[in-house]
């Protein structure tokens, strides 16, 4: 598969603070002058950070490690866990299209995937929210078809059940991974035949189901709202680090309300976001012109390169539309993003980034 770097990319990339501290305590783990064996969880994290991989990321991480561009650059581009180009913003579905999937039903669930997001692989679907692609064997051959979304494997899928966990995702529920036809794990679809002494029912789910469903981060990205994950024996963090974390998240799963509201973290964010994605119904916002000033005020411009994902030539464009200042990016309303983004080159990207949440903090320091 021919990757290459997006030809559209943003000006700079640097790491949040948190994920700073994440990745020199990566760093830390190996011995002096082998510290590039951490190159890829730091470019799997700056990939959460950013959404995708970005040449100023891959630059960034290394010269963090003091390594050759070129030599960042080959790792990036060779394995297909790192995106070299925007993907949705709630999800990147990657059918597996290697022998088992196929002969078990793969091209449908890429006809579903061109259907519902984009004709094209890669192609952001009409609201940001999703893209797909094909890729190799991704070692679960036994609960063909599969994809990989998120962090977790969705297995012994069809065309509909791929149809109604993406509309599901579009509507911000997570549907527990593992396989979606009933069966535990990878036993034969009738019951065991040997290792019968086996009890599976010590968990709801399958190991690696469970997991995801007791983590929940299937399609969650790094935003900067987690604590740290530092390795147990730097800065003393591990464990109460992992505590933290998980005091923190809800754990969403399918259907079931995760807190005491009654509702996820997903589940709230996809009253005001999310709709269902399909050719037909594209689910996009209405837009609605936020107030405008065709100068900044007496004071001078805020600088909006401050905020994460805002280059010098996003600010130009910022300012041209008429947005000089954090306060007024701070108070857009969904439909106010709608307008923005149709208006910038790369749809979704301020909701990714949560271009309001960062501007609200920078006017508060300003103030
Ligand atoms: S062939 Fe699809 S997971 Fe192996």
């Amino acid at each position: 598969m021919l990757r290459r770097l997006y030809h559209d990319q943003p000006e700079t990339f640097a790491f949040t603070p948190d994920n700073l501290k994440w990745a020199e305590a990566q760093i830390k783990k190996f011995p002096e002058g082998r510290q590039a064996s951490a190159i890829i969880p730091i470019l799997w994290r700056a990939q959460e950070q950013e959404g995708w991989l970005t040449r100023p990321a891959i630059e960034y991480v290394a010269q963090m490690l003091d390594l050759a561009y070129i030599r960042a650059l080959e790792v990036a581009s060779f394995y297909f866990m790192f995106q070299l180009q925007p993907v949705g913003s709630v999800a990147h579905i990657q059918v597996c299209g290697t022998l088992t999937c196929m002969i078990c039903g793969a091209e449908d669930l890429i006809g579903v995937c061109r259907d519902k997001i984009a004709d094209k692989p890669f192609a952001l679907s009409a609201d940001g929210k999703f893209s797909w692609e094909e890729v190799e064997c991704l070692g679960s051959c036994t609960n063909a078809p599969m994809a990989q979304i998120g962090k977790d494997y969705y297995e012994d899928l069809t065309a509909e059940r791929l149809g109604e966990i993406i509309d599901e995702l579009a509507a911000g529920r997570v549907p527990v991974p593992g396989p979606q036809n009933g069966r535990f794990a990878a036993e034969p679809r009738k019951g065991l035949t040997s290792l019968r002494g086996y009890e599976s029912g010590k968990t709801e789910y399958n190991a690696s189901a469970q997991l995801a469903v007791d983590i929940g981060d299937t399609v969650k990205r790094i935003d900067g709202t987690e604590v740290p994950l530092l390795t147990p024996w730097i800065a003393g963090g591990g464990k109460k680090a992992v505590a933290g974390k998980k005091a923190k998240e809800p754990k969403p799963a399918a259907k079931v309300p995760a807190d005491s509201t009654g509702v996820t973290k997903q589940e709230a964010q996809a009253t005001s976001e999310a709709k269902p994605v399909s050719k037909s119904d594209p689910g996009d916002t209405a837009e609605q012109q936020p107030e405008t000033i065709a100068q900044p005020r007496s004071g001078g411009a805020d600088d909006l390169k401050k905020i994460s994902g805002v280059g010098p030539k996003l600010e130009a464009v910022l300012n041209e539309l008429g947005f000089w200042h954090f306060d007024q990016i701070a108070k857009w309303t969904e439909a106010e993003v709608a307008w923005v983004d149709s208006r910038l080159k790369f749809k979704g990207r301020i909701t990714r980034d949560n271009w309001m949440a960062q501007a609200a903090a920078l006017a508060k320091t300003k103030d």
